[in-house]
Parts: structure tokens; C-alpha cells; sequence
């Protein structure tokens, strides 16, 4: 058995900020990670980090303001007044940790338009600010001598008089089980992406954190919302940051139109993605694209721009589409990027089961409401992660541990067996991952119905049955990666059930759930966060308030 203060699972950016800022408040703190900390999927971020700074000239109200307005009005206001007030310090002080940023002509840190937002306010690092954000906090965390458990995996939680004391972890090079004591658990696993398909994330993003919360009671809110990105490559899914419509880059139909001047007259390109998705797949349904397909523009941007800002989607567009974007139009569609739901926590990242605290995708503060601004999610990650990492190191400073040993891990190591043990059967986690993740993509993607979702929420029901007679086919202990993923996809499962579930539920249309029977926002009914826990038979719904401190809903137009 292992024992830590604070056990951060996740090595992303909301993983190492909560680990680094725990260290600082003077205990023992580990990462578990499933990948080495800088194969985590932060490092797939392109386009920047939103702070707005007074000195600029542009208030953090401001910025708080698009942050509601984007969300459709779901986001809690304390929340996202939290967010946009630190957003400055933290993208500061990551600059004095060692991140480059790009800067402008006169040398000063340079920012972007990036969409919703009237004021140019994301900072980015060319068009792989992630990954530069990722690595200077690896340093960081390796400087303080962090232990890492990496290419580790968590099986479960550990739940001891209803308080959260580690996990029930496996280390991946020998298959050994073991327990990781701790005073308290920070899940920063990262989205679910990989739920739908395509999706822009990494094969990585499994939901993991999502379900390890919910299977020990944790309640997960606002799972309906699903953000599909409006410039992902028809060709394979992959993520064309929205810094090259920051930047200037058009949106096209196969006419040569600038369609988005039919749907956001005044914002153009950089509307909410939502509503730019929402446009697209209009124009594609409609006839007006090409085979399904629209298309990014960025030919009258220029060479020198493109190579300085946006030289790695360039690449992409060349090694995937066979297409140049300096020379030619690069064919789009929405794509699933993003979930603004997750595991439900306070502005402090404490979940509903104590001595648990969540932050990053697999959280929902909520800051992100019905749509998520660009460049709010690094931010995201960066400031829960780190007021997280505080809580918790001070919780943990206050308690003892609780008397477990390692015959804690006694349950899950039966259940694996059983897993192994199977024999015989047809299924193979690989085709119920694809058929769920089909199922998600037709049924619930920029446009949603009732009868749709039914559908969905019937076909997940027969893929849990599948699930349950999944074969293992390796039986070796060693790496073994059909065990891992077959794992992987139980947690996804959960994911999927959660957000159909919530889906179906909300009957009206808000930010990136779009009921094409209930086409109209429903305040009277809908201003309200549906929170899933988990049930006998399925998951249990209740709602929420909205919290709302300064901005009273409007319409919502751009
Ligand atoms: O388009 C992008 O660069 C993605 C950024 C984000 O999701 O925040």
C-alpha cells in the first residue's frame, strides 16, 4: 500500500496545477496517470488561454459577461465570475514559470479573437498552446519532486464512512493491483470525447474521472452538453483551432458563400461555436456544401501569418486532407470536441462526497453552461485545478487517514478475474466502443429529437448487455491494453447513458443542445442544471438553480 496527502489522478493541465499547488501548501502529493504526463490530451490544445486584463483596457466582467452569454445563460455565475477574475494571475504567472507566449509587434504578450467574445482576449503560444502550457507545468511538477505514478490506471475509488481515501489502482507494466491510501482524491482525468466518433480527442479520453465519481456516489450535471467544434477535418476528425478564424480565416459553402452571414450577421466566423456548428451542418443538410462538408478559408491570410501562427494545422490539413491551406479552401465539418458537463463540484472542486474534489473537463463548476467560449478550457483547468490543489491540501492537513489496508482492493481484484476468467463469447470491447460511439455521433450531434434519442438511449441498453459478456481475449498480465481499454469502455458507457439521459430530458433547446422538436429556450422551465447520480436501475435525475449574481437572462444573438 501507498500513502499520499493528496492523490491527483490525471497528469493534464488541471492534474499538475491542482498537484503543483497542493506541494506549495506544504504536503505530500502524488499524480496518477494512465499515459506519461505529457502524452495527456492538454497537449492536443491549439488555439489559447482567455484572460482579460484591466490594463488592457478590457474589465474580467467582461469577459464573465461572454462567458454567461455563451453558455446560454446555464453557466453559474459565482463560478464564472471566479474564472474571469484569477484568469489574469494565472496566465501571468504560467508566463513566469517559462511558457513563451507569442507577442506581438511591440513585444507585449499578443492575444487573438477567438469566438463570443468582443474583445481579442486569448493568449496563445502559435497554434499548440496546450502543449506548451503542459510541458512547462511537467517541468514544474518534476522540479518539486512530485511522484508520479505514470502508466498507472485507477479501477476505483475508495470510500471509507462515506468520506473519499484513495483508490484501487493498477500499474500497467506488471498488471499488479494495489491500494493508493490518501486523505483526499483529486480527479483531473479529462473529458469523454472518445464516447462519440469521430471526436477530436485522444484515444485517451474515455470519461474515466466521470465514472469513477459517479460509481461512488459523486453526481454528474449538465451531461446533455455537448460541444461540437465547428472547424474539425472531414477527413479524420482532427481539430483546425478556431485561432485561424481568430485570425481572420473564412467560412465557405461549396457556392464560395460567406454563409455565416445568414445566421450571425455581426460576429461572422467568431460566433459561439455552437451556433457556428449549428450553421454549418444547416448549410451541409440544406445542399449547399460539398458531400458533407463546408469549408475553411485562410487563402487570403497569407503565408507568413499561416507559418507563424498556424503552422501545425497546416500540416494537419496537408498530412490528412492532402490539402494546403495557404493555396486552397480546407474541407470542415462540426466535430465533437468537448463536454461541458461533468462530475458537479463547488467553486472549490469539492464533489458531493467528501474528501473528493474534481477539476478540468471532468468537472462542472459549471463554468461552461450550455457552450463553452474557445480558450475558456485551458483556463478552466488552470484555475480549478489550482484552487482544488489548495482545498484539498488543507483538508488534508486537518485529518487523519482512515485504517484501510490492502485488502481494500480485494473487490475489484475479483471482478478483473471474473473479466479474464471469461470465455467463449463473441463481443470484443472494440466493436461495442465503435457501435456506441456511432450511435452518439447520428443521434446526438448538433441536432437532437425525442424520437432520436430513444434510439439512443435503446441502443446503449443492449451495448450494456453486450458489455457484460465482453471477452478479454489477452490474458496476460503484462501491458495488457485489451484489459485496459475493455476497462476504459465501462466508464464510457456510464458517459454515454448520462448524457442521452440528459438529453432527453431537457425539453427545450439551450447552447449545444439543440431539440429539433423543441426548437425555443425555455426559461421558465429549463433555467435549471439536470443533475444524474447513479441509481438501482440506471441513473436518478433531479435539477438545480442556476446561479445568477449579475447577468439576468436576454436573448441571444450574435
Ligand atoms: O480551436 C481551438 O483551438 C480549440 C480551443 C478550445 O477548445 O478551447
Amino acid at each position: 500500500m501507498f500513502n499520499h496527502d493528496v492523490l491527483v489522478i490525471g497528469a493534464g493541465l488541471a492534474g499538475m496545477r491542482a498537484a503543483l499547488a497542493a506541494q506549495q501548501e506544504g504536503v505530500d502529493v502524488a499524480v496518477i496517470s494512465k499515459v506519461h504526463p505529457v502524452r495527456s490530451h492538454s497537449n492536443a490544445a491549439q488555439g489559447g488561454i482567455n484572460a482579460a486584463l484591466t490594463e488592457r483596457g478590457d474589465p474580467w466582467e467582461d469577459h464573465a459577461f461572454d462567458t454567461v452569454k455563451g453558455s446560454d445563460y446555464l453557466g453559474d455565475q459565482d463560478a464564472i465570475e471566479v474564472m474571469c477574475r484569477e484568469a489574469g494571475r494565472e496566465v501571468i504567472s504560467m508566463e513566469h514559470m517559462g511558457v513563451i507566449f507569442s507577442r506581438d509587434d511591440a513585444g507585449l504578450l499578443g492575444t487573438r479573437a477567438f469566438g463570443g467574445q468582443r474583445q481579442a482576449r486569448t493568449f496563445f503560444v502559435a497554434d499548440f498552446t496546450g502543449q506548451a502550457l503542459l510541458h512547462v507545468l511537467y517541468e514544474q511538477v518534476v522540479k518539486a519532486n512530485i511522484r508520479i505514478y505514470e502508466e498507472w490506471f485507477v479501477l476505483s475509488l475508495i470510500v471509507e464512512d462515506e468520506e473519499c481515501c484513495g483508490a484501487v489502482v493498477m500499474e500497467m507494466l506488471s498488471g499488479d493491483v494495489h491500494v493508493i491510501r490518501s486523505k483526499s482524491v483529486i480527479i483531473a482525468a479529462g473529458g469523454l470525447g472518445r464516447v462519440f466518433e469521430p471526436s477530436t480527442n485522444a484515444l485517451i479520453c474515455t470519461g474515466d474521472g466521470m465514472g469513477l465519481a459517479y460509481r461512488v456516489g459523486a453526481p454528474l450535471m449538465d451531461m446533455e452538453m455537448v460541444q461540437y467544434h465547428p472547424t474539425t477535418l472531414k477527413s479524420n476528425g482532427a481539430l483546425m483551432s478556431e485561432g485561424a478564424r481568430g485570425e481572420g480565416a473564412y467560412l465557405i459553402n461549396a457556392k464560395g458563400e460567406r454563409f455565416m452571414e445568414n445566421y450571425a450577421p455581426n460576429m461572422m466566423e467568431l460566433a459561439s461555436r455552437d451556433v457556428v456548428s449549428r450553421s454549418e451542418q444547416t448549410e451541409i443538410n440544406e445542399g449547399r456544401g460539398d458531400n458533407g462538408c463546408v469549408f475553411l478559408d485562410c487563402r487570403h491570410l497569407g503565408e507568413k501569418i499561416i507559418n507563424e501562427k498556424l503552422l501545425q494545422i497546416r500540416d494537419l490539413g496537408r498530412d490528412f486532407a492532402n490539402v494546403d491551406m495557404a493555396t486552397d479552401p480546407v474541407p470542415i465539418r462540426p466535430g465533437m470536441h468537448y463536454q461541458m458537463g461533468g462530475i458537479k463540484t463547488d467553486i472549490d472542486g469539492r464533489t458531493n462526497v467528501p474528501g473528493l474534489y474534481a477539476a478540468g473537463e471532468t468537472a462542472c463548476v459549471s463554468v461552461h453552461g450550455g457552450n463553452r467560449l474557445g480558450a475558456n478550457s485551458l483556463l478552466d483547468t488552470l484555475v480549478f485545478g489550482r484552487r482544488s490543489g489548495e482545498h484539498a491540501a488543507n483538508l488534508s492537513k486537518a485529518i487523519s487517514y482512515k485504517s484501510i489496508g490492502d485488502s481494500a482492493a480485494n473487490p475489484e481484484k475479483s471482478i478483473l478475474q471474473e473479466m479474464l476468467d471469461r470465455e467463449g463469447g463473441i463481443e470484443s470491447f472494440g466493436q461495442i466502443r465503435l457501435d456506441m460511439g456511432i450511435i452518439m455521433n447520428d443521434k446526438l450531434a448538433v441536432f437532437r429529437n425525442h424520437d432520436g434519442l430513444e434510439q439512443a438511449i435503446s441502443k446503449l441498453l443492449e451495448l450494456r448487455e453486450r458489455y457484460s459478456r465482453v471477452v478479454v481475449s489477452d490474458k496476460s498480465k503484462t501491458f495488457n491494453t485489451n484489459l485496459i481499454f475493455t476497462l476504459e469502455l465501462g466508464f464510457m458507457l456510464d458517459c454515454a447513458e448520462t448524457i442521452a439521459l440528459g438529453a432527453l430530458e431537457r425539453k427545450e433547446s439551450r447552447g449545444a443542445h439543440y431539440r429539433t422538436d423543441m426548437p425555443d429556450r425555455d426559461d421558465q422551465n429549463w433555467l435549471k442544471h439536470i443533475v444524474l447520480s447513479k441509481g438501482q436501475d440506471g441513473p436518478d435525475i433531479e435539477y438545480q438553480p442556476v446561479k445568477i449574481t449579475q447577468w439576468q437572462p436576454e436573448a441571444r444573438t450574435y
